[in-house]
């Protein structure tokens, strides 16, 4: 990120990407939609309408462990969709909690409900027949997944330590502002699947504009220390800064984002570049001028180039900022001092500073189904009904059972006991993380989700066997380099690239704020295993106090830190 860089133009010219004229022919995210849904010939959407339905939170997918068996038969896939919800900070409803509940199990096919690692929720496996009938039933209970997927402002992450402080409930606040502030203001999604009456379109979209934004987009508000949410894989975040313990403003970062594409070096991931502080009655102005700046600015000629981190490197942070400054007609004053020191959740019960209780559960990969013997979904349904407070989704996909009074504790606990939700697990395995892939995801090279629980038990025997059996490494797994599952923020980060076959990258730090470097590729599990096995060695051995595995593999030389990653991501 140095000055003799060259700075490319602010607009890059040239053929625009398919994906820009179906937007601009969509007629603000309608295209054929609402036809396509009435057409029962088949499971899918089709034509504009595959891609224009994740504009209102679906993807269309199926289910790969069958595909080929189908094609051999002659079938279509088997397609059904992928539902998230917009749930800005990733705080419920007991009542909102139940709806889904119920209809994870009466309308999808796999019956359960996946907590994802940007606080909310999705369902998988709904069949076209199912589509407006959930959505329908996410509006009865004040919920939508407006804007959840594609090329918007998506679900604003708050962090989400409960009731710790008055500073949470405001970041929360915030978040939820700054969620609908961003949203599209098209009516698209209330006439199609509300059934809201058609208004002579008068659509306009002052922040995101006819074509919207070049690339997905996505938000937080941060309160340290906790980067729960991990702010570096985010385009725009707001660090709370307070004063006597009352939030007066915000730090914001620009230009996070993981996502690479294998062997292609103009890709990289990339932290987020801190522009300054600013009071708190500008933080809307700031927002749209930043999501304005790269709407108009970002690259949509080259969807693999066009997200924010892209378009701040090519024309220079500082020209990004001064933008930003002139459009929201703010100077941003010097970033304040604040630090980080947690990434992880704090498990088990919390009292907060409203003498509730809040007990955080830890749900394996976000998975939320009733398990032989392990009934997961019943039990936090039997929460549902009886508690007062909320439920809050956590950026790691575990839940927070929050507000709970002294009076409920005992019977909040005795329900998640018996249905295995407060299981003791290693520390390893609560700071382990995948994203879905297999079977559901179109894009997974590798098996994530369902690699993970055993992966981490053989991770858990080489810690024992070092003798650090109680510490833990921050370990991510993600299917394809899209990263989904955070891995190029991990210690050890693992990045799918064919059946059984990763990339291995080391070097991350605990807190987030690192990138870490490919340390060996496309290798199997035996082989990272016996990689992992000599370096935790090491580390058991070398570490300094309280060292991390992350910050030990750099300071050992290991592997080199990422410092500009434009430049050397892929050395
Ligand atoms: C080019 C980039 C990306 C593409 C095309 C992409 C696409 C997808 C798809 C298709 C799914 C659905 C998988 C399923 O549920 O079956 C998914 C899930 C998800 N993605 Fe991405 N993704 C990208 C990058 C990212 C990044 C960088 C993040 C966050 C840092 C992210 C966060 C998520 C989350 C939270 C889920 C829900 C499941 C989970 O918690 O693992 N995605 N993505
Ligand atoms: S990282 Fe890849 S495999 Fe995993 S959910 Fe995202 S797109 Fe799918």
């Amino acid at each position: 990120m140095g000055d003799e860089k060259y700075l490319g133009p602010l607009v890059v010219e040239g053929k625009l990407v398919d994906a820009e004229r179906l937007k601009k022919e969509s007629n603000y995210l309608r295209g054929g939609i609402a036809e396509d849904l009435n057409d029962g010939l088949t499971g899918g959407f089709n034509g504009d309408n595959f891609l224009l339905i994740r504009f209102h939170g679906m993807y269309q997918q199926d289910d790969r462990d069958i595909r080929a068996e189908r094609a051999e038969q002659k079938l279509d896939a088997r397609h059904a969709m992928m539902l998230r919800c917009r749930l800005p900070g990733g705080i419920m409803t007991p009542t909102q909690w139940l709806a889904i509940d119920k209809f994870a199990a009466d309308n999808t096919i796999y019956g359960s409900i996946r907590l994802t690692n940007r606080q909310t929720f999705q369902f998988h496996g709904i069949l076209k027949g199912n589509v407006k009938p959930a959505h329908q039933m996410l509006h009865e209970v004040g919920l939508d997944a407006l804007a959840t997927a594609n090329d918007v402002n998506r679900n604003v992450l708050s962090s989400s330590n409960p009731i710790e402080s008055e500073l949470h409930q405001e970041a929360y606040e915030w978040a939820k502002k700054l969620s609908e502030h961003l949203l599209p203001q098209t009516r698209a999604y209330a006439e199609i699947w509300l059934d809201q009456e058609k208004v002579a379109t008068t659509d306009v979209e002052p922040i995101l504009g006819e074509t919207y934004l070049p690339r997905k987009f996505k938000t937080t508000v941060v309160v340290p220390p906790h980067n729960d949410v991990d702010l570096h894989a985010n385009d725009m975040n707001f660090i709370a800064i307070a004063e006597n313990s009352k939030l007066i403003g915000f730090n914001l970062l620009v230009g996070g984002g993981l996502s690479i594409d294998h062997g292609n070096k103009a890709t990289y991931a990339r932290t987020a570049t801190e522009f300054g502080y600013l009071p708190l009655e500008k933080i809307l102005d700031v927002a749209a001028a930043v999501v304005t700046t790269q709407r108009d600015w970002g690259n949509r000629t080259d969807r693999k180039n066009a997200k924010t981190k892209y378009t701040l490197e090519r024309v220079g942070p500082d020209v990004f900022k001064a933008e930003v400054e002139r459009r929201a007609g703010i100077t941003f004053e010097p970033t304040r001092p604040y630090a980080l020191t947690t990434r992880g959740e704090r498990f088990g019960w919390v009292k907060g500073i409203d003498n509730k209780w809040h007990l955080t559960l830890f749900i394996e990969n976000g998975r939320i189904l009733d398990y032989p013997g392990r009934l997961l979904k019943t039990g936090l349904a039997e929460i549902a009904k009886i508690h007062q407070g909320d439920f809050r989704l956590t950026a790691n996909q575990n839940l927070i059972v929050a507000g709970v009074p002294e009076s409920e504790k005992e019977n909040i606990e005795q329900l998640a006991v018996l249905h295995s939700l407060m299981e003791n697990v290693s520390h390893q395995r609560e700071n382990s993380m995948a994203c879905v892939a297999f079977p559901t995801c179109p894009l997974a090279m590798a098996e994530a989700e369902r690699f993970l629980p055993e992966f981490v038990t053989r991770v858990e025997g080489i810690l024992t066997q070092h003798g650090v059996g109680d510490e833990h490494i921050v370990l991510r797994v993600t299917g394809c380099p899209n990263g989904c599952g955070r891995a190029l923020l991990a210690e050890i980060g693992l990045v799918g690239k064919a059946p059984g076959r990763y990339n291995l990258h080391l070097g991350g730090n605990r807190i987030g704020t690192r990138i870490p470097r490919m340390y060996r590729e496309n290798i199997n599990e035996e082989q990272i295993l016996a990689t992992l096995d000599e370096l935790i060695g090491r580390w058991s051995q070398e570490r300094e106090v309280d060292e991390g595995f992350g910050d030990f593999t750099i300071r050992a030389g290991v592997v080199k830190p990422v410092l500009d990653p434009t430049r050397d991501f892929w050395e």
